[in-house]
């Protein structure tokens, strides 16, 4: 086999098992063992179907006319028993501290504490008075440092096992509560009940954009007029997967975004970039 043909295999079996060109290092390294006879094309493929970067995607044999719901709930639930802080925040994953002290860092991040945002967030309330609520909270990352700045906060996840973990972070603190939900909606919540709600790499993960449209009416139920909803979802980066999983979620337009927010009554107050994997939104519910 000639280099080119390696290279086309090479970068063949990247895109179908990781969802990525292949980097250099990897290039590299794969391209040596196949000139050297020491892998094949199907030992190659074994090898990406066992990395923990294909294990991401894949968490589990899922038989594929299985709803969507079900699907995404089994596999978060099996990606929280490979490792949970890694699957949440897999650049703060080394030690527990750097974890915890990420989501301090993300929940003044996403207040905007100090700004112009927190200020609209608060709107002369009383904090202690204040409801929150976090769409996809994992085990209380960021919803645990946000129960020092307001009265009440609750976090949802489709994921038991995320639930089931964060319940013993937040078993002492008073009026900090995580609940399981289905993934779809948000139907434990009454209307009018919410004072702000945030979600962050949540809906990067949703493998369709109904749900998150879904999630995003909902949020204008739940919310009280003129009430903020600060989120994220993925943007339109140039690196399109081969295959949008409960992973690699999918990915949304600015113009996406307006039609949204206007379809549900939502004023967009504040606009990150579209083109970036992180396309923050602020949308204030219109009175
Ligand atoms: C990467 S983690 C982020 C957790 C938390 N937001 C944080 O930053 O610490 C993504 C979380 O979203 C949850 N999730 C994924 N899809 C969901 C859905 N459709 N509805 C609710 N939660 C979902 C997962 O179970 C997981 O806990």
């Amino acid at each position: 086999m000639n280099d080119n043909s390696i290279y086309e295999i090479i970068k063949k079996c990247y895109l179908q098992y990781l969802n990525r060109e292949p980097d250099d290092a990897g290039l590299k390294h794969y391209t040596h063992l196949m000139k050297t006879n020491q892998i094949n094309e199907q030992e190659l493929i074994k090898t990406f179907k066992n990395s923990p970067e294909y294990k991401l995607s894949h968490p589990v044999d899922i038989e594929p006319n299985t709803p969507v719901d079900i699907k995404m709930k089994k596999e978060w639930n099996e990606r929280t028993k490979m490792d949970p802080l890694f699957v949440i925040a897999t650049d703060h994953s080394e030690t527990e501290e750097d974890f915890w002290n990420s989501g301090i860092d993300e929940c003044n991040d996403i207040l905007g504490v100090n700004t112009e945002r927190y200020q609209k967030i608060i709107e002369n309330k009383e904090t202690s008075n204040m409801n929150i609520l976090e769409i996809g909270c994992g085990i209380g990352r960021i919803l645990i440092p946000m129960r020092k700045f307001f009265g009440n906060v609750t976090g949802i996840d489709i994921s038991s096992e995320m639930v089931q973990l964060g319940q013993k972070y937040v078993s002492d603190i008073s009026n900090c509560s995580i609940v399981e939900n289905n993934g779809v909606d948000l139907s434990e919540f009454s209307d009018n009940s919410f004072d702000f709600c945030y979600s962050f790499i949540v809906f990067q993960h949703i493998p369709e954009k109904q749900i998150v449209e879904n999630y995003i009416k909902e949020v204008s139920r739940i919310l009280k007029l003129g009430c903020l909803f600060r989120f994220q979802v993925r943007g339109t980066i140039s690196t399109k997967p081969s295959e949008i999983t409960t992973w690699d979620g999918v990915q949304f337009t600015s113009d996406e975004i307006h039609k949204i927010a206007k379809e549900n009554n939502f004023e967009v107050i504040e606009e990150g970039s579209y083109k970036e994997e992180y396309y923050w939104l602020t949308f204030k519910l219109k009175k």
